[in-house]
């Protein structure tokens, strides 16, 4: 099998789904037409919030996030740039998804394969009866066709799995080889914070496909890696990727609010993206089972999009706007969610929390 064309960078593996000539034409026209957006249309962001910017604010009284939203969308440059993100954004998942219809028996046959080998490294635990919480079964989120969690053909779906791939691996610039950047960044910031943690067993909570839980196999290489999702064809796809590069993960489906795993099972338990995806009560709920589900000593992390703390307007505008536009319709609410009240709240001491990264998107809470 020939490996087909990636972008600069990024590398392939047995799992990723091969476009035709004419698939990658169009796929690669939609990912260049989205960075150019990015680069020379998005930008009249900051320019028009400088003109509307006198007018919301009053003196001692910063504008509303609903007073901001009316006055940026109601500029004729805004509304532009809104219909181009918003079109070339499902233009994105269509190409992708067009493509990986056409392949879909190959992608099935070869996670089969890795899931009934004799020699596979991880495991993988698939459970029916799951319900997926209403917050990802009411909503594509973020405008993804079928979500994460709807299998597309009768057994051993994988689409889910492979359209993420192929979007958030090969679609966005700057993920790494496999889209595990994040998870480089994240495992190297905990052992830097945490010298003495020397975990045994890892949860990664909300792992889609596996990018983030990967570099934790090398980060933490003594360690025993278990990966959950709700989304069967997320994990399909996930567990086969994971054999295809070498890594041994056991993944199942579980709800993260109520898993099935003993109280005390985890010393280290992290998450990638997984909050403003999910409704207050669930985030609370996912802290408390995060906390159950640790060793006294565990730690909890979290990378997600940063709290209103210092938050430019700006980029307060365009997160509100992903919420209303973009199918992430918890993003404002995540975003206003204090992380140390909720942890407290479950058990954990504040005092004790750590914070940084990028933007100061880290947190962690040491039990
Ligand atoms: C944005 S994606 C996470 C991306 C992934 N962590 C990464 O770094 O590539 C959010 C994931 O959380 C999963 N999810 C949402 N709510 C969940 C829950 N209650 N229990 C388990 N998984 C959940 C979704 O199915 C989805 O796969």
């Amino acid at each position: 099998m020939t490996e087909v064309p990636l972008r600069a960078g990024q590398r392939w593996h047995a799992m990723m789904p091969q476009p035709d000539h004419d698939e990658m034409a169009r796929q690669t026209f939609v990912w260049s037409l989205r960075q150019e957006i990015r680069k020379t249309v998005e930008p009249v962001i900051p320019a028009v919030y400088k003109k509307v910017a006198p007018k919301v604010n009053k003196p001692g009284r910063p504008a509303t996030i609903p007073e901001l939203r009316r006055a940026m969308q109601s500029e004729p440059q805004i509304q532009m740039w809104s219909s181009l993100r918003r079109s070339t954004w499902e233009a994105q998942w269509d190409a992708a998804g067009l493509a990986i219809e056409r392949d879909l028996g190959r992608l099935i046959d070869t996670a089969r394969r890795y899931r009934d080998s004799n020699q596979k490294l991880g495991s993988l635990e698939l459970d029916p009866t799951v319900v997926t919480p209403r917050y990802n079964s009411e909503i594509e989120i973020h405008v993804q066709p079928g979500g994460y969690h709807v299998d597309v053909t009768e057994h051993d779906d994988v689409f889910a799995g492979a359209l993420w791939d192929r979007v958030y691996t090969v679609g966005e610039p700057d993920r790494g080889e496999w889209g595990d950047l994040p998870g480089i960044a994240t495992s190297s910031w905990i052992k830097e914070q945490f010298p003495d943690l020397k975990p045994k067993k890892i949860l990664d909570v909300g792992c889609t496909i596996g990018q983030s839980t990967l570099p934790y196999c090398d980060a933490f290489p003594d360690a025993e890696i278990h990966a959950i999702d709700v989304g069967a064809p997320v994990l399909r796809y996930g567990h086969a990727r994971a054999e295809a590069l070498g890594k041994k993960v056991h993944f199942s489906q579980q709800d993260a609010e109520k898993t099935r795993f003993k109280d005390g099972s985890f010393d280290l338990i992290f998450s990638h993206l997984l909050f403003h995806e999910t409704s207050r009560t669930g985030v609370e709920n996912i802290f408390r089972e995060g906390y159950r589900l640790l060793k006294p000593g565990g730690v909890m992390f979290l990378d997600d999009i940063p709290d209103r703390n210092g938050m430019e307007q700006t980029t307060s505008f365009f997160f509100d706007w992903m919420t209303h536009n973009a199918a992430e319709p918890f993003i404002n609410g995540w975003i206003d969610t204090d992380r140390h009240a909720v942890a407290e709240r479950v058990g954990f001491d504040r005092k004790k929390a750590k914070q940084g990264g990028p933007q100061n998107r880290f947190f962690a809470f040491r039990k």
